[in-house]
């Protein structure tokens, strides 16, 4: 398929590279495929970033049938522009797709829309340290329908904002509130899946988390609130007396990319992962025994964020006496290192698109 590309008449003033924040500003173009039953989907195409026109009836609005990824590119010292893993990105839509009965996306055309994209709002791309052009694709039920049952009509849209760091801690460790009373998601659940709704029931527990002060909450499992799940925006590695554990996905964790190439790395540099289930009452307990060397989470608007202090039913604990620690130094500087191309990527993990 051809892809269709109209470019605005009037471009926009770019924002200040050294005050992104994250998810505020938007490029001046965006690419919408359109999908309907019996014609597949077609129509793709680059043009002007506009507000949508939708039948205020449209499903999405009433359902929630959408979902999306994240990713981003880089601008190297050599002027390349670089993606990071962007089919596993496609991919984990098609898997998100499956989950809420959207059609698929042919996983290699997704990646050339993105990279057209990208090609086209290039200049938009910063590159002072800790920046990036953030990507996000989307895919909403569009049917003027209020009976429940999936739509016939989705439009899959990709748009770009430059963004500097998620937390405004940076690298410097985040605290987070461990959640025991809401739940995120259960096996059986949409929460492998990145659905808006995984987002939408995450919001409460959240602005009771800052509003004690801490910057996100640690999901527990849904059944006992026992094992520790996600973040939400991102996946958790704890250093238990050496080793490097990570909780297994076990249909409530959201896969995530970081979290995959996390994991590879480690394993590359002869450092093991185990992937299991590890309960709160275990992460205390190591603690306690001063066995609890390192926390961080993984995650493509995070990155990798160090966890200095966690809040369990008010009984707090600080990691690593609140400081970044050895393994999530390196896990960064590996993986922004290979993203900015100042590292050579052994892995082939990155995707040039000029
Ligand atoms: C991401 O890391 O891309 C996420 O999806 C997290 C969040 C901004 C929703």
């Amino acid at each position: 398929m051809n892809i269709s590309i109209t470019k605005t008449t009037n471009p926009k003033q770019k924002p200040d590279q050294n005050d992104l924040g994250f998810g505020q500003y938007f490029t001046d173009h965006m690419f919408i495929m359109d999908y309907t039953e019996g014609k597949g989907w077609h129509d793709p195409r680059i043009v002007p970033y506009a507000p949508l026109e939708l039948d205020p009836s449209c499903m999405v609005l009433h359902y929630g049938q959408a979902i999306f990824e994240g990713l981003k590119a880089y601008k190297t010292s050599k002027g390349e522009i670089l993606l990071f893993r962007p089919e596993k990105n496609m991919e984990r839509v098609n898997s998100s797709n499956d989950r809420l009965v959207i059609p698929r996306i042919d996983v290699d055309f997704g990646v050339k829309a993105i990279k057209e994209l990208v090609k086209v709002d290039v200049d938009w791309i910063p590159d002072a340290p800790g920046t990036s052009l953030y990507i996000r694709p989307f895919i909403i039920a569009t049917d003027p329908y209020l009976g429940v049952r999936p739509s016939n009509t989705y439009k899959f849209i990709i748009i770009l904002s430059p963004v500097g760091a998620y937390y405004k801690e940076g690298i410097n460790p985040v605290k987070i509130y461990v959640e025991s009373n809401y739940v995120r998601a259960v096996k059986g659940g949409l929460g492998y899946a990145k659905t808006v709704a995984n987002y939408a029931s995450s919001l409460k527990a959240q602005v009771e988390a800052k509003h004690s002060g801490y910057t996100q909450v640690l999901w527990l499992d849904g059944i006992e609130k026992k094992y520790i799940e996600e973040v939400g925006t991102m996946n958790v590695f704890f250093k238990i007396d050496g080793e490097i554990i990570t909780p297994s996905l076990e249909g409530s964790i959201l896969p995530g990319i970081t979290r995959m190439s996390t994991i590879e790395l480690l394993k590359k540099s002869g450092i093991p992962v185990t992937e299991r289930r590890i309960s709160i009452e275990e992460l205390y307990a190591a603690h306690a025994a001063g066995k609890l060397d390192e926390a961080f989470g993984t995650g493509t608007a995070a990155v990798i964020s160090p966890i200095g202090e966690f809040n369990w039913n008010e009984n707090s604990i600080t990691v690593n006496e609140g400081k970044i620690g050895p393994v999530a130094s390196k896990v960064y500087e590996t993986i922004t290192g290979i993203q900015s191309g100042d590292m050579e990527d052994a892995f082939g993990w990155t995707q040039k698109v000029l």
